[in-house]
């Protein structure tokens, strides 16, 4: 139950690290450089799947200002079973783009030309590269992201579709996508002895501690990361990429601090990006759109290096009531970099697909796709018959459709005309989990009145910093100013990723337990701080591990209106509106930005992301922001996110929900139904281009 204050948490809070900010005084990685400072540049394989014959290093070697090449053959041997961080330690190539070699030198200049001139020798090998729904090679993982089941299967979804009397039967795909956060990857390492210091943007600076001790076999004390600023991750970050180890290693092996950033080109194959999804959904309704049956088949790929199963299918396990269901994920080894985390993996292409197709349904059904929705709410979890915590599609879906005047919607398509423009309008579900994973603080107070709380979270654009400033003050029962939060630092005490949208309340948690503790401590010393000051500590793996059985989801609606030029083509969001119910929301004013940026990315998604794989050379053609396009300023017009107020006492003691990715969720399905209500068409296979609608 609630237990803090709640004075300040709920206030719009301005980002308590702001100035530093605008002011550019906030150091991200790249901008560091100790005294002594080298280059690395890493050179890339350009085949996409054989073995390095040769690497001829003595030529580079002498060029001006170079001071190391390593690649497997003199590279140290690294202790991890994790293949994509086994770097430069085999012959093997598995994808174009990868790490092969790196070189060292005086300037980023001297090290680009030397990288440039290395020569390297393959024995290229025939590549697979394309995912197909029939692949030879398709196999069932043994468990799919954040530890989901592979498969589910309830009644007997077969018999059900063949005698329901309404079925939509589709196939619905999305495309490569690649995290493009604005801030690059960068790393600066730098070994004393045999400590090793990193400043790198992370999402999770205690797993990378942790990753790089036991990579280079040390105590995880003698690792410092230092992550204070992250120009955005959105699950890029997360994960330990390669260059952070490469950087290790030759600062290691020239004795001098190192730094390596990794550029935009080289971040579409060595950083992240999100699985291509084929997605076959068929649903079986009685004509007045009740559904007897959901079924929701994903197929999609991995590299060979690493098994990475996107959990695509798993948010319609929770979505609607259906008697008879079965959800599967498929997956495929090809010789591609491993997918990994872009925001809301998962319920982001899951929901473009299943959404879509509650579109289909609606309009067979000839019933409106708010209400089918509404017609189609379970009173418990669908799958495991838990009880939700708390569950209010129903009411975004019924506060969205007035916002956004929904009522009186002509359901024809293709009917709405303004000079060249066809306009319509659609609507789509949101939902995303919610978790909590265990993490520790400390609380301290100081004789003047001032305290500071430390744990190692990560503030990665999010204002995490600002929002666990307002839950310590509420806890502590001061004001916010007194309060000093100090995170992305491995020295503080250890937390929990800022992904899976838990960073709030995982992070949360042991902060108000800390406080707690410290309130504690203070009343026990009849409320007088000593000159030393004093501490209190909290760790919240007990408190996490014992939550009681919910269903714990956030839950959303998102409505669009779309314009399409009948003569290019081109679509045009309008507007965008999303109401989402995810809890107590903690500061209004950065909550805001999460739903919105949300949002956009999901614009983003259905009208411009699109990772183009040339099948000849086995890469991803697009490699820069002229190619690969994201939505700008001017593709936002109308963007609004507003929320339910809802008391939730089963989450955590600041009643939160995470919204680090809902708004992504359901946004390109209400663009596509959008479409499709303008003009007739439907698109299935995202993104919406102007040559998929003439
Ligand atoms: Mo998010 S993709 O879980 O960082």
């Amino acid at each position: 139950m609630t237990t803090t204050g709640a004075r300040h948490t709920g206030a719009a809070l301005d980002r308590v690290d702001a100035l530093e900010k605008v002011t550019g005084r906030a150091k991200y990685a790249y901008d560091h450089g100790p005294a002594d400072m080298v280059h690395a540049v890493p050179v890339e394989a350009s085949i996409a799947r054989g073995e390095i014959v040769q690497v001829d290093v003595d030529a580079m070697l002498k060029l001006p200002g170079v001071l190391a090449a390593i690649w497997h053959g003199n590279a140290p041997r690294l202790a991890t079973a994790d293949e994509d961080l086994a770097v430069l330690q085999s012959r093997r190539v598995a994808y174009r783009g990868q790490y092969v070699a790196v070189v060292v030198a005086e300037t980023l200049d001297d090290a680009r030309e030397a990288a440039r001139t290395l020569r390297v020798e393959y024995a290229p090998e025939e590549h697979d590269v394309g995912l197909r729904a029939d692949h030879p090679k398709l196999y069932r993982p043994d468990g799919v992201n954040a530890g989901y089941p592979t498969d589910t299967e309830q009644g007997d979804p077969d018999a059900a579709l063949a005698s329901a009397p309404v079925v939509v039967d589709e196939v619905y795909s999305t495309p490569a996508e690649h995290n493009n956060p604005m801030e690059p990857h960068a790393t600066v390492a730098e070994w004393h002895g045999d400590g090793l210091t990193v400043h790198e943007p992370s999402q999770h600076v205690s797993g990378l501690r942790a990753t790089l001790a036991s990579l280079f076999g040390m105590p995880p004390g003698h690792v410092h990361v230092l992550s204070p600023y992250v120009g955005g991750g959105f699950g890029s970050k997360a994960k330990v990429h390669p260059h952070v180890i490469l950087a290790a290693l030759t600062a290691k092996q020239v004795g001098r601090p190192v730094k390596m950033a990794v550029t935009r080109r080289q971040m579409f194959a060595a950083t992240a990006y999100r699985t291509p999804t084929i997605q076959r959904v068929r649903l079986g309704a009685e004509p007045g759109g009740r559904l007897i049956a959901v079924t929701h088949d994903v197929f999609e790929q991995s590299s060979t290096v690493a098994e990475f199963a996107e959990q695509a299918a798993v948010p319609t396990r929770t979505m609607y009531a259906a008697p008879h269901r079965r959800t599967t994920h498929r997956l495929v080894r090809l010789d591609v970099p491993t997918p990994s985390w872009m925001r809301a993996p998962g319920e982001c292409p899951g929901m473009f697909a299943l959404e879509s197709a509650m579109d289909e349904l609606a309009i067979a059904c000839g019933i409106d796709p708010v209400e089918l929705r509404v017609r189609n709410e379970p009173a418990v979890h669908p799958e495991s018959g838990l009880p939700f915590s708390s569950r209010n599609l129903v009411g975004c879906l019924r506060e969205g459709a007035r916002r956004f005047g929904w009522a009186g919607r002509d359901p024809r398509p293709g009917m709405r005309r303004e000079g060249r423009l066809l306009v319509g309008t659609g609507v789509a579900s949101s939902t995303f989990p919610v978790s909590r994973a265990p993490s520790s603080a400390t609380a301290r107070a100081e004789p003047d009145g001032r305290y500071t709380v430390r744990i190692a979270a990560a503030d990665i654009g999010t204002g995490a910093r600002t929002v666990l400033t307002q839950i310590a003050a509420d806890a502590l029962l001061t004001m916010p100013g007194l309060v000093v939060v100090e995170v992305g630092d491995s020295a503080l005490p250890a937390a929990a990723v800022a992904g899976g949208s838990m960073g709030t309340a995982s992070w949360g948690t042991a902060v108000v337990r800390a406080c707690e503790a410290l309130r504690e401590r203070l009343d026990a010393a009849g409320g007088v701080v000593p000159a030393a000051g004093l501490e209190a500590a909290a760790d919240t793996t007990k408190e996490v591990g014992a939550q009681q059985k919910y269903s714990r989801h956030a839950f959303g609606a998102q409505f669009a209106e779309v314009a399409v030029d009948a003569d290019t083509g081109e679509t045009r969001v309008r507007r965008l509106l999303g109401v989402f119910a995810a809890g107590r929301i903690l500061n209004p004013k950065t909550a805001r930005s999460q739903f919105v940026g949300g949002m956009v990315m999901g614009l983003s998604m259905a009208l411009l992301e699109e990772s183009i794989m040339d099948r000849e050379f086995g890469d991803y053609l697009n490699r820069d922001l002229a190619q690969y396009h994201i939505a700008a300023n001017a593709d936002v017009r109308d963007v609004r996110a507003f929320w339910l107020e809802e008391e939730d006492p089963h989450l955590n003691p600041m009643g939160s929900k995470g919204i680090g990715e809902i708004g992504i969720v359901g946004t390109a399905a209400a663009i596509a139904n959008a479409v499709h209500h303008a003009t007739g068409v439907r698109i299935r296979d995202l993104p919406i281009r102007l040559d998929k609608l003439l």
